[in-house]
C-alpha cells in the first residue's frame, strides 16, 4: 500500500524536534510532505519562503519527503492530493488539548484523514520554535536547537529582529 502523510507546521524557525518527527515519518510512510502554513493566531518572524529553505536544506539526502507551502486549509489540500494522513509530535500534555481540536476540526473538513501522534524524542521535549526566536534574540546559544546547516542564518535572522 502507498501511504502518504503530511508534517504541517509553522516551522518558525525548523528545529532539531521537528526533523526527528519528519524523520522518523519518512521511515515509516512512503512519502511524507512537509508543509510550512500559516497558523493564523500565530505572528511569524520568518517568511514563509525562508522556512521553507531552511526547511529544504535541513531535510536534504531524505528522498521520500518533499516541502510544500500553500495558502489554504490543510483538510483541503490532503483532499486535493490525496494525502492520507496527517502526522504531528507531541511533546507534552500541554500540546494535546490544542492538537486534539485541530485533529478533529480536520476529521470534521476531510473524514478520510487521520490525524497520527508520535511522541517526542525525550531530547526535544522542551524544545519550541518560540524558545529559539527568545535565545538567538538575545544572543544566546542555539546550536543545540536547530540544524547546523541553517544555524548561522537563523541566528542573523534572529539578531536583525531584535
Ligand atoms: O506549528 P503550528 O503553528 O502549531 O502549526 C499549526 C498549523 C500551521 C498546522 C495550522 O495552523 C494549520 O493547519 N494551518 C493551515 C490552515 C488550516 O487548515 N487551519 C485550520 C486548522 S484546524
Amino acid at each position: 500500500m502507498n501511504k502518504s502523510v503530511i508534517c504541517p507546521g509553522s516551522f518558525d524557525p525548523v528545529t532539531l524536534g521537528h526533523l526527528d518527527i519528519i524523520t522518523r515519518a519518512s521511515k515509516m510512510f512512503d512519502r511524507v510532505y512537509v508543509a510550512a502554513l500559516v497558523n493564523a493566531t500565530k505572528k511569524h518572524c520568518f517568511t514563509p519562503e525562508e522556512r521553507m529553505t531552511f526547511m529544504r536544506e535541513a531535510l536534504q539526502g531524505l528522498d521520500n519527503v518533499e516541502v510544500v507551502s500553500f495558502d489554504g486549509l490543510l483538510a483541503e489540500y490532503c483532499r486535493k492530493h490525496n494525502i492520507d494522513a496527517i502526522v504531528k509530535g507531541l511533546r507534552a500534555v500541554s500540546d494535546f488539548e490544542y492538537e486534539f481540536q485541530m485533529a478533529i476540526a480536520n476529521k470534521r473538513l476531510n473524514p478520510q484523514l487521520e490525524t497520527i501522534f508520535l511522541t517526542s524524542d525525550a531530547d526535544f521535549t522542551y524544545l519550541s520554535s518560540s524558545m529559539v526566536r527568545e535565545i538567538g534574540a538575545y544572543g544566546g546559544d542555539i546550536s543545540n536547537f536547530v540544524p547546523a546547516c541553517v544555524h548561522d542564518r537563523i541566528v542573523q535572522r534572529l539578531r536583525e529582529s531584535k
